[in-house]
């Protein structure tokens, strides 16, 4: 048979590229080589938050007090958090194979390469077999980024050293976290392992924590996890390590930092080798495979979505993509935006933004106007975070108050910030988000009010 849709990789691209293919009424395989879900579903977005949750409560039990609530001997029993974990984890993996029924996918397991393309479409193998595609969507997805530090290989070796995934099943919780890298896994896992007992340090290369947030915003979530017992390293470059030593270099001198563990969070690569991108010429560069705003490769009827394009690294944006790629094969008008890409760090108090922050309008030359408020102007907030610092920052275009951008940190901005997504994709203006009833009370509210 030949199927109208190969998919290489079964997470947040691939599953739903097939689920919206199936439900237009493609043919679709799709080629998994580990477990559906991928990244985000097995070691990444839902497994930390899994874990973040039980830290969330923990805390909440630990600091409840100002709150009226007491209790003793409270405890945060790791295996009994990870056990929790795996079967999340399970859960959501065999909702994503029922999908795939559902839709009427085949799924094979096993390693997917690209063979060859013919007037019949792509040849792709798995397991033996091949199998033929009218289009072929790659969504191999992104791996960690172990760079060529000396002794790191011998540490990941050793299992002192762990990356995302390892992390995730440590049995204990350790001693002391040593944290390479203060982006966004990174912070996740040294906010959990905080709250869970860890000394936690972080070793971060550039003068902040967060890449792009705010840098205020990211201020004070770093002066939240210093209170929660973390230390950090800034501006500080890693240059070797020796076991669980961590040596590093900065302006304020050299300096060093022996943990149990340590994590290398330093970014992830593309997963586009070994995979027959070459034999077929696509274009990849070194962010990844190249894609157009149609996902479209530079090989007619090869589209890439998710990680493997390097643009995002973002489950949501994978889902987007998936969707315009398959739009796109079945003739439909549709094309990807990344103008309005939500990002959360789910840190506790959580960090939430979309569009621009100011440092990133100056740096376009954009002619804006700025607005701080602090989230103590919602009710909401006030009743249930005592002592909160949250605050929320605004962008606007000048001269329309048109509203470029929302970065905020504090619980629960992440539940939120898809409304100042939709508020940003749809270039509104102040004058017409502040026609828009808001309930009451919610921290949202605080966007309401920042619009007048
Ligand atoms: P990242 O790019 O967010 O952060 C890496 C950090 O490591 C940067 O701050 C960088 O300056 C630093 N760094 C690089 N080389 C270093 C060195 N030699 N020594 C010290 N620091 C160094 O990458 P991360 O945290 O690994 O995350 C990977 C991807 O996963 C991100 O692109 C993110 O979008 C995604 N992700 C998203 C989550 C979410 O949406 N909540 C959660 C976790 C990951």
């Amino acid at each position: 048979m030949i199927y109208d849709l190969i998919v290489l990789g079964g997470g947040p691209a691939g599953y739903r590229a097939a689920e919206h293919a199936g439900q237009h009424g493609m043919r679709v395989l799709l080629i998994e080589e580990r477990s559906l879900g991928g990244v985000c579903l097995n070691e990444g977005c839902i497994p930390t938050k899994t874990l973040l949750y039980s830290a969330k409560l923990y805390d909440g039990a630990r600091f409840g007090k100002a709150y009226g609530v007491t209790a003793e001997s409270i405890q945060l029993d790791h295996g009994a958090v990870v056990a929790r974990k795996n079967k999340v984890v399970k859960t959501l993996v065999s909702g994503v194979a029922m999908s795939m029924k559902q839709h009427g996918v085949t799924v094979v397991y096993g390693k997917g390469q690209l063979l060859s393309k013919s007037a019949e479409g792509f040849s792709v193998s798995a397991n033996g077999e091949t199998y033929i595609g009218k289009n072929a969507l790659v969504a191999t997805g992104s791996h960690a980024l172990v760079p060529p530090i000396p002794g790191l290989k011998e540490a990941l070796a050793a299992g002192i050293a762990m990356t995302n995934r390892e992390i995730l099943d440590l049995k204990e919780v350790p001693a002391s976290l040593c944290v390479i890298g203060g982006g966004v896994i990174g912070l996740e896992m040294a906010s959990y392992f905080a709250s869970a007992g860890a000394k936690v340090s972080v070793v971060e290369m550039l003068d902040k924590i967060g890449g792009q947030t705010d840098s205020e915003i990211a201020a004070l979530l770093q002066k939240h996890l210093e209170q929660m017992g973390v230390t950090f390293h800034l501006g500080a470059k890693v240059t070797k390590l020796s076991g669980g030593t961590v040596y590093f270099e900065s302006k304020a001198g050299n300096g060093e930092v022996s943990a149990e563990k340590v994590l290398v969070s330093i970014g992830r690569r593309a997963n586009t080798e070994g995979i027959g991108l070459e034999a077929l010429g696509a274009v990849v560069t070194r962010q990844g495979l190249a894609t157009d705003e149609f996902m479209k490769t530079s090989v007619p009827g090869l589209f890439a979505a998710g990680d493997v394009n390097g643009k995002s690294l973002l489950a949501h944006t994978a889902y987007r993509e998936a969707e315009v790629a398959v739009n796109v094969m079945l003739g439909k008008k549709d094309r990807m935006d990344y103008s309005a890409v939500p990002s959360v760090i789910y840190t506790n108090p959580e960090i939430s933004s979309v569009g621009e922050t100011e440092e990133t309008a100056k740096a376009k030359g954009l002619s804006i106007e700025t607005k701080k408020l602090s989230l103590m102007y919602s009710g909401r907030y006030v009743a249930e975070n005592e002592g909160g610092q949250g605050i929320a920052k605004f962008v606007f275009e000048k001269d329309t108050r048109r509203l470029l951008g929302i970065s905020m940190i504090g619980n629960p901005s992440s539940e939120i910030i898809f409304g100042a997504a939709a508020f940003i994709g749809r270039r509104m203006r102040a004058e017409e988000i502040q026609k828009i009833i808001f309930p009451h009370p919610t921290v949202g509210e605080v966007i309401r009010e920042a619009m007048f």
